[in-house]
């Protein structure tokens, strides 16, 4: 596919890019404006909504002018290696993500009405047991890496037993979303793939047996959604709970421990948690620029011409921190900003989300009080890859906490895990966490 838009397309991929995209996003502001052309990958070209005003237009404005369903943009993407990873993940799906009007209003249902049934206080509880058991395996050494020993088994292992499988199921989910997120053809083919077998197996079991569990309600939620839909619905749940909410936590954790106005509240300070996953989702949101829409007829757009079968992704992260007059308090948001979206495909989770980040972090920072890292902040890695903002690594040091030191400590609970493939895996706590599905009764 030749280049259609302009010919100083920015880089949504590469090492310079991963290192510092709100530096391309500020070069692309400057030259562009509100909508900038760029590639996703080589060869796969888009509009990136980089302002705040067009991101409000395009997310409050979805039904009209705009739709999710890429279909016809799919139909023209090069069939090349470079285009397998993007197309996994923005190509049509029969889910709330990529559909329109009824048929997302019905989609939508069946997750808002689900997750409705989780009880905020037990998913706390959850969170605070599988955190606790976390840190209690890297607490005696002094040191680790809070995005493979924290972060992102965090979200595995709730969704795994909210979901419904045993814990022994996280690391492959997490090898997975992690090749699925690279979008860089046949390791993000990969990882679709091994998702899509995670997901059948999960299928499979909750059909043989009900639990008290989010499959099993969405199995039997009276939308009656199809096979192929029941398993887009839960691929679409799980990839959007998981990584997303694992680099939540690590973005957030990242600047707790690298700013002194966060360092000294981790014992006693000014700014807490809940300010730094604030600051987090304004300045780094987990899913920077994953938000994918198309327009059902030409279009001129905040200066620029756009076309059925065009990609356009709103940054949720350029749109966020565009330097503006508008104060805070008249912001369409109230401050919250973009992190979570808006409009009718704002996340329906999120405060699910918050509650398990804001609940992790805290466990992690009340049972660490002095960790640092290990390197400059501006010398972490960061993965690469168009459509999240997610640390490779965070590397941290702390003061080796024992079993053996008087006071609370995380090893007093136990993991939960489970064996039984059938039965809810959150071990001994059937239907603990939730209300019962009143469809089911
Ligand atoms: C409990 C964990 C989470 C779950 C189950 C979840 C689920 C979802 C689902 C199903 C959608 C699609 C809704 C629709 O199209 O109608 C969505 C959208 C979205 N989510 Fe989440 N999410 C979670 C956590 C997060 C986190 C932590 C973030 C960011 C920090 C996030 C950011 C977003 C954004 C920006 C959208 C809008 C995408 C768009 O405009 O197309 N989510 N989420």
């Amino acid at each position: 596919m030749t280049m259609r838009y302009m010919p100083d397309a920015g880089r949504l991929y590469g090492p310079e890019y991963a290192r510092d995209p709100q530096a391309v996003y500020a070069e692309l502001r400057k030259r562009h404006g509100a909508v900038a052309p760029v590639e996703i990958a080589p060869g796969i070209e888009a509009h990136l909504v980089i302002g705040y005003q067009a991101a409000l237009d395009v997310l409050t404005n979805v039904g009209g002018v705009w739709i999710k369903n890429g279909t016809a943009w799919q139909a023209r993407v090069p069939d090349t290696p470079e285009a397998a990873g993007p197309v996994a993940m923005l190509g049509y799906r029969p889910n709330a993500l990529m559909s329109d009007g009824a048929e997302h209003a019905r989609f939508r249902k069946v997750i808002s009405d689900c997750f409705d049934l989780v009880q905020p206080h037990k998913l706390r509880q959850m969170v605070i047991e599988v955190s606790d058991s976390l840190i209690s395996q890297f607490a005696a050494k002094g040191e680790a890496c809070l995005v493979s020993e924290f972060a992102q088994p965090i979200p595995a292992r709730i969704f795994n037993a909210l979901f419904g499988r045993p814990d022994s199921d996280s690391a492959g989910l997490i090898q997975a979303m992690a090749d699925l997120m690279e979008a860089d053809g046949e390791r993000g083919k990969r990882g679709s793939d091994a998702f899509s077998r995670y997901i059948g197996e999960l299928v499979q079991s909750k059909h043989a047996q009900r639990g008290d569990d989010l499959t099993s309600w969405f199995i039997d939620h009276p939308a009656a959604l199809q096979p192929n839909e029941l398993a887009e619905t839960l691929v679409l749940v799980m990839a959007a709970a998981y990584e997303p909410t694992a680099n939540l936590i690590s973005n957030t954790i990242s600047r707790m421990v690298s700013d002194d106005r966060y360092y000294s509240s981790l014992s006693n300070g000014a700014l807490g948690t809940y300010d730094a996953l604030m600051e987090a989702l304004r300045a780094e949101p987990a899913m920077s620029n994953y938000g994918p829409y198309f327009v059902r007829q030409p279009v001129h757009f905040h200066g620029t011409w756009i076309q059925p079968a065009e990609l356009v992704l709103v940054s949720y992260a350029a749109a966020n921190t565009e330097p503006t007059n508008v104060p805070e308090e008249l912001r369409s948001d109230g401050g919250a900003y973009l992190g979570f979206g808006a409009g009718p495909h704002r996340c329906p989770a999120s405060d699910p989300a918050m509650i398990i980040a804001m609940t992790a972090i805290e466990r992690l920072t009340s049972h660490l009080c002095d960790l640092e890292l290990t390197v400059p902040r501006e010398e972490l890695s960061w993965r690469p890859g168009p459509f999240h903002r997610a640390l490779a690594h965070l590397p941290v040091r702390f003061t080796p906490i024992r079993p053996d030191q008087p006071g609370e400590s995380p090893w007093a609970v136990q993991p939960p895990s489970s064996s039984t493939p059938s039965a809810p895996t959150y071990q001994g706590r059937s239907g603990d966490y939730a209300t019962s599905a009143p469809w089911s009764s």
